[in-house]
């Protein structure tokens, strides 16, 4: 089976494109896993995040997933097409990935 992963990339600042990766999956296997297959066979480029996989505890793999805030490591692959997205209220730091530390949390201050 194969999804064709829609995903809207961009760098901070800059307009968003969307990209369309093919992965063959499983039934079972998670929208992370998908992004993590594109990263490894196709553009290891793709920036996204996760730490826990799978354990719903650090929240990092949050994005917009057909529409719907949803958690990449628990959200399921399916035949077809799924557009991917970053968080539409947080600030984008590069495609997937946007600023989800608290403030006092921050390495650095906002604006840099
Ligand atoms: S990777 Fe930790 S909640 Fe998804």
């Amino acid at each position: 089976m194969i999804v064709t992963l829609i995903v809207a990339r961009a760098a901070a600042g800059t307009p968003s494109v969307e990209a369309r990766f093919d992965v063959p999956f499983t039934p079972g296997q998670t929208v992370l896993d998908g992004l993590r297959y594109v990263r490894t066979h196709a553009d290891p480029s793709l920036a996204f995040r996760y730490s826990c996989i799978n354990a719903n505890a650090c929240k990092e793999c949050m994005m917009v997933i057909d529409g719907k805030v949803a958690y990449a490591c628990t959200t399921r692959l399916h035949e077809g097409v799924q557009h991917l997205a970053p968080l539409p209220n947080k600030r984008l730091v590069s495609d997937l990935v946007t600023e989800i530390a608290p403030p006092d949390e921050r390495l650095f201050p906002r604006s840099q």
